[in-house]
């Protein structure tokens, strides 16, 4: 039987047979998995996936693994795909939509790549697992690690939210809280999985993990009834969101599912940590940051590591991008947050703050279909959420009357 997946080379093209492994012999450029189409087409049709459960692994075929009793599942399902009426009236646009990860089991899309890393880790005989994150990747490891029942080490940066710390906590890895932003975390845990053969998510298992972000776009498609968005608005701190939910767009197309339309992508990160930004809109080479200030924290990286493989796309579709500040982050956190009535944390709000700005300068047709990618919950952050104003009363209706009263007066 043909093999279902092999490693291609994403620079000079070479292929390899599947193992841990990352970068290229020939010229060191990145390594990505590329699933055998030609073998799933024969097994996954539409009316196929029309019968399955709503749930990660609906897309077997199109994912890097060759035995499902090593799936590793917290009970990743599909998620909404909201059409956004009330933000879409305010940015003038008639048919936007958000795609809400933040209701995922450990709330954000990391549960996504997670189960898939996680899965083929323990296709590959690892016993623990680890990884290095800006603090929803360690939660999901976690979980996973949990789940499975495996040992877990988690490097995070030291600048992350207290919140994100607790809830990682809760499933009980060891916690490395490494000094520095996270691309030092990201180069200690490279040296931890050398050193002891663990299963580092996003370092020696990360062309595997890295595939489970693609089904996004293959959510995506299905929900928009076999249609490709126009324009999709995503949050970048390594870019490799960004280049996964592209190549889910391909392969649909590859399989027949969807046409040929390409779809324009457009970057989403915080003032303070834009390299790819900065360099979308300058037109030159990503120049890394050594020091970043955003409140963005789970966004916030220095040297995107698949900055190049996003920039080619964003380049090529003709897209753009948006580095919203901290003020503006917060406001489209409330912008979501008070007209669909998601909740979400300051990546989200930079996506959703970005394509605020992006509407403004013209970026989109009043009538395209948009999907902003809302990728983690708003309460993994609490601490960047200014203080809640709040009424307090003595249990007595007149203080509530005085309250309504003054409330009335302010709409
Ligand atoms: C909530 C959230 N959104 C988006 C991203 C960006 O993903 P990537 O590093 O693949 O660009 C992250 C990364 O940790 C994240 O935590
Ligand atoms: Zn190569």
């Amino acid at each position: 039987m043909a093999v279902k997946q092999f490693l291609k080379c994403n620079v000079c093209g070479k292929e390899f047979e599947e193992a841990v492994k990352t970068v290229c012999d020939e010229c060191f450029g990145p390594l990505k998995v590329q699933v055998n189409l030609e073998q799933a087409k024969e097994k996954l049709t539409k009316s196929v996936l029309a019968q399955r459960a709503q749930s990660f692994w609906r897309y077997f075929e199109l994912l890097p693994l060759n035995e499902k009793r090593n799936i590793v599942d917290i009970g990743t399902t599909v998620t909404p795909l909201v059409k956004a009426e009330r933000l879409g009236k305010l940015l003038g646009l008639n048919n936007l939509h958000v795609k809400n990860d933040a209701v995922l089991p450990t709330y954000s899309f990391k549960d996504r790549p997670v189960t898939v890393g996680a899965s083929k880790a323990v296709e590959f005989g690892y016993r623990v697992f680890s990884c290095a994150s800006t603090g929803n990747l360690a939660a999901s490891t976690a979980a996973h690690a949990a789940k499975a029942g495996l040992q877990c080490y988690v490097f995070v940066a030291s600048n992350i939210e207290e919140s994100k710390i607790a809830s990682i906590a809760g499933y009980g890895p060891t916690i490395i809280s490494v000094e520095g932003i996270y691309d030092v975390a990201n180069r200690l845990a490279n040296e931890a999985a050398d050193k002891y053969g663990w299963a580092v998510m996003n370092v020696n298992v990360r062309p595997y993990y890295q595939e489970g972000e693609k089904t996004l776009s293959f959510e995506t498609c299905e929900q928009l009834e076999w249609k490709k968005p126009d324009a999709v608005v995503v949050p970048v701190g390594s870019g490799s969101l960004l280049y996964e939910i592209w190549k889910g767009f391909e392969e649909f197309e590859e399989l027949g599912f969807v046409g040929k339309e390409k779809v324009r992508f457009y970057a989403a990160q915080g003032k303070g940590a834009s390299p790819l930004v900065d360099a979308v809109k300058n037109g030159g080479a990503i120049k890394p940051y050594k020091e970043v200030h955003t409140i963005a924290k789970s966004i916030a990286m220095g040297a995107p590591g698949d900055g190049d493989a996003a920039i080619r796309i964003i380049r090529e579709t003709k897209g753009g991008g948006e580095s919203p500040s901290d003020e503006e982050i917060l406001e489209g956190i409330r912008l979501l947050a008070q007209t669909e009535g998601i909740l979400t944390e300051p990546a989200g709000g930079t996506t959703i703050a970005a394509l605020k700005k992006l509407a403004e300068q013209g970026a989109f047709d009043a009538n395209e279909t948009v999907v902003a990618y809302v990728t983690g919950n708003g309460l993994k952050t609490v601490d960047a959420i200014p203080k809640a104003k709040r009424a307090s009363v003595k249990p007595k209706i007149e203080e509530v009357d005085a309250i309504i009263a003054n409330a009335h007066l302010k709409q």
